[in-house]
């Protein structure tokens, strides 16, 4: 029989996107997977039941997870849907696990088998599974879009018989995937376009989109890149000269937006309440960051605030899902990239490999236990429960999390000093 891959709505209210898309869902269905799509799970990233139903899906309800051998979700689950899951079900989503060492586990004892989709390494057999960029793509240009609309000028220099509107000057401050789309439909749009970042590696590809690199370019700074391409937090005396860098830079600035992120640290604090109280009237800044705590002081998040200088703060959250209608269409293909890595070929069934370093960097509960290494420190869970049968695992993974535990490399959100 036929493995069956559910997809459910969404639970939180602020969560627009859906985990498949009728192309997916065909794919799934070309691979011998059956699959079952909660109704209106797609409605609110504009995917009526009836398109799904001609890919070839079921629109089903809540009560269909519980036969499902795959869940794929964008969020983790709570405890109402775990509960709605049977033991060995596979469920792949955004999973957002540090600081919820408890939910973790709960997903450890419902013996389903976690995984954590933004743990995905970044090499180029998974490139087509990166979540984290596939999402940050379109939170750049939608971050653009947002500063846009609250900034009452135009953005490209418009030369008309009335006189000449200046071209907006736009500064992105971190230039990793999110900053580089900012970037890029910055200049789209027209406006004058610097950026910063504190890898060197990032000078080279703001200059290949036609920005111009801001930056305090010492010794720190040349040793800035992890081995895994991401930024180190920096001392405190290169923030200093780099405060001082950006203060005199963005009093000039129109539009800032920021993206600065450090693995497992807070948001670095970029811009200073001085440095926004310097900031003309009518200047917007839009902190992508917010939901880690924010780059700019003052930021709230699902916020926009319009201080008593005229300038206004953008603090949206999920703001891929501000897009969702893009985002889960990439989204869903990410997911639906990882599954297929996972269906033999010839038997047409779900096997989790072990020793496959995707499963490996991803799978954060098995067989009844947490056995990723960041997560599986805390006291063991409930006894090991048998994986269902519908989902054949090598052998090994529910008898070995210490092999697990042995995963290398780095991890994105893996906090510093987490084991
Ligand atoms: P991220 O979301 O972790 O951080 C965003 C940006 O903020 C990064 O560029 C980071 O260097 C910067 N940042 C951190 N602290 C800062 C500070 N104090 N001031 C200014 N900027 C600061 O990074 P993201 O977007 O995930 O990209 C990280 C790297 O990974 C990039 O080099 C990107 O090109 C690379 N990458 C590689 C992929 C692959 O498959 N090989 C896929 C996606 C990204």
């Amino acid at each position: 029989m036929a493995q069956t891959v559910f997809i459910p709505k969404e639970i939180d209210p602020a969560e627009p996107r859906v985990a498949a898309s009728p192309d997916t869902v065909k794919r799934m269905k070309a691979l011998g997977l059956d699959v079952v799509v909660e109704s209106g799970a797609g409605l609110n990233s504009r995917i009526p039941d009836s398109e799904f139903t001609k890919a070839g899906a079921t629109i089903g309800g809540v009560a269909d997870a519980s036969s499902a051998d795959v869940v794929l979700k964008v969020r983790r689950p709570s405890a109402d849907e775990i509960r709605g899951y049977k033991s060995g079900a596979l469920v792949i989503a955004t999973m957002d696990p540090y600081g919820k060492q408890a939910e973790v586990e709960a997903m450890g004892s419902a013996g389903i088998s976690a995984f954590a989709m933004e743990f995905m390494p970044r090499i180029t057999r998974a490139q087509v599974m990166d979540v984290l960029s596939s999402q940050a793509n379109l939170a750049g240009y939608q971050a653009v879009v947002d500063a846009a609309a609250v900034y009452d000028r135009a953005l490209p220099m418009m030369m008309t018989a009335a006189g000449t509107v200046p071209a907006a000057k736009v500064f992105v401050m971190g230039a990793g995937v999110a900053g580089l789309q900012a970037i890029a439909t910055a200049r789209r749009m027209g406006a004058i376009v610097t950026a910063t970042d504190v890898r060197p590696a990032a000078k080279e590809q703001v200059a290949s989109l036609g920005a111009k690199f801001v930056a305090v370019e010492d010794e720190e700074f040349k040793a800035a890149e992890t081995a895994g391409g991401y930024a180190k937090e920096m001392s405190k005396a290169y923030q200093d000269k780099q405060s001082a860098l950006v203060a005199e830079h963005i009093a000039k600035q129109d539009i800032v937006i920021t993206t600065a992120l450090i693995p497992g640290r807070p948001a670095p604090k970029l811009v200073s309440a001085a440095m926004v109280a310097a900031m003309k009237p009518g200047s917007v800044l839009v902190d992508l960051a917010v939901e880690r705590g924010g780059n700019v002081e003052g930021a709230v998040a699902d916020a926009v605030i319009t201080l008593e200088n005229g300038v206004t703060i953008v603090g949206h959250t999920n703001v891929a899902g501000r897009i969702a209608a893009s985002a889960s269409l990439l989204y869903a293909r990410n997911l639906y990239a990882f599954l297929e890595s996972m269906v033999d070929k010839t038997s047409k069934t779900i096997v989790v490999n072990p020793d496959d370093e995707l499963v490996k960097a991803t799978l954060l509960t098995h067989g009844g236990a947490v056995i990723h290494p960041n997560f599986a420190s805390a006291a063991p869970v409930a006894a090991p429960t048998a994986p269902a049968e519908a989902v054949s695992t090598e052998p090994g993974l529910d008898a070995a999390p210490e092999e697990a535990a042995a995963v290398g490399g780095e991890q994105p959100g893996k906090p510093e000093g987490a084991a």
